[in-house]
């Protein structure tokens, strides 16, 4: 594995080396020094075409628990907002000595032109492109379900098992992934990687909001949120965020009404008495509280979002550590500098 852009392309054999190597990764993270020497000497550029708070910081975070230098580029005041294109903004940092390129951009595919280019010959990690992929979301989501979902089922809200998942196994899980598809990079990524780990997914969503092709993907596709919580009994649920931004440049009409939108497919307390006892509530963030989630469906005992977040350095730190660290140049003994 040289680059990380899809999950779609992950063998399980892949995603369970990176799922492994987190569970590591987030153990060293309870230590008082959380900082390890692995890429010392190494320079990690942020490269951020599109806002981001979590998922910037986080591999920021991450690199920086390696020991990893860390450039933070965002498009805006740069040289990009003078016109500057996305093959000399590369060369630009290959010519300053960049060993990883992490990405996030408004167009799909970006991060894939990059690393099949030839500009750079560094790995690149897609941190989100467009409504494509965010594969390293979709890998804390796996971790996180791992942890609370891949041994014996405990009551939600217990203290997951303290070998962080490492191992632990997602066959048959069911999986209902609720809202916004159409504009998630979040949802797809999720639903290649689940169904590599042997879980189930059912996407929930109104029919404007579910993607044209979706029903070639590795799921289950339903319409009638009530039904499947009610009916399929899932073991997670996991809510996306209606995507205004997205939605107001597409010039809206997607759902009559928010309120509307809450009444069919927000999860409140009266849906959270739906799930079984066991079973657990993520949301990527930033969430719209009271239109795709309500305050007390965010804040139980059943929703493991801030977890989230936590888990996202430990994945992140797994992703930079495999594809990194294998190269390191050791110094030779008869260094004469
Ligand atoms: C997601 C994203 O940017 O794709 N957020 C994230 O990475 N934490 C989901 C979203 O913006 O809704």
């Amino acid at each position: 594995m040289k680059h990380l852009l899809n999950t779609a392309d992950l063998s399980l054999a892949e995603a369970t080396l990176i799922l492994d190597t987190t569970a590591q990764m987030a153990a060293t993270q309870s230590r008082e020094i959380k900082k390890l020497p692995t890429l010392r000497g190494r320079t990690v550029v942020n490269l951020f075409f599109e806002d981001s708070t979590r998922t910037r910081i986080s591999f920021e975070t991450a690199a920086k628990r390696l020991s990893a230098d860390v450039i933070n580029f965002s498009a805006k005041g740069s040289s990009v907002s003078k016109g500057e294109s996305l093959k000399d903004t590369a060369l630009t940092l290959d010519a300053m000595g960049a060993d990883a390129i992490i990405m996030r951009h408004h167009a799909s595919g970006a991060p894939h032109l990059l690393a099949r280019s030839g500009w750079v010959d560094v790995p690149v990690i897609n941190a989100g492109d467009g409504t494509h992929q965010h594969p390293t979301q979709a890998l804390l989501d796996a971790f996180t379900l791992r942890r609370h979902l891949g041994g014996e089922l405990t009551p939600a809200g217990t203290t997951p098992d303290l070998n962080n998942g490492l191992g632990a196994d997602l066959t048959g899980r069911k999986i209902a992934v609720v809202g916004d598809v159409l504009h998630s990079r979040v949802a797809r990524s999720n639903v290649f990687l689940l169904h590599t780990l042997g879980a189930h997914v059912t996407l929930v969503a109104p029919p404007t909001l579910i993607p044209v092709g979706a029903h070639t993907w590795p799921c289950t596709i339903a319409y009638d949120l009530d039904a499947v919580l009610n009916d399929w009994q899932p073991d997670a649920v996991m809510m996306l965020r209606v995507q205004r931004e997205r939605m107001s440049a597409a010039g809206g009409g997607f759902f009559p009404s928010p309120l509307e939108y809450t009444r069919n497919y927000g999860l409140d307390a009266k849906r959270m008495n739906y799930l079984q006892d066991h079973a657990i509530v993520l949301h990527p963030g930033p969430m719209n509280r009271g239109l795709e989630i309500s305050a007390q469906a965010a804040d139980s005992s059943r929703s493991v979002i801030v977890e989230q977040v936590s888990n996202g350095v430990a994945v992140r730190m797994a992703v930079l550590y495999l594809l990194l660290a294998g190269d390191v140049q050791q110094p030779t003994t008869d260094n004469t500098l």
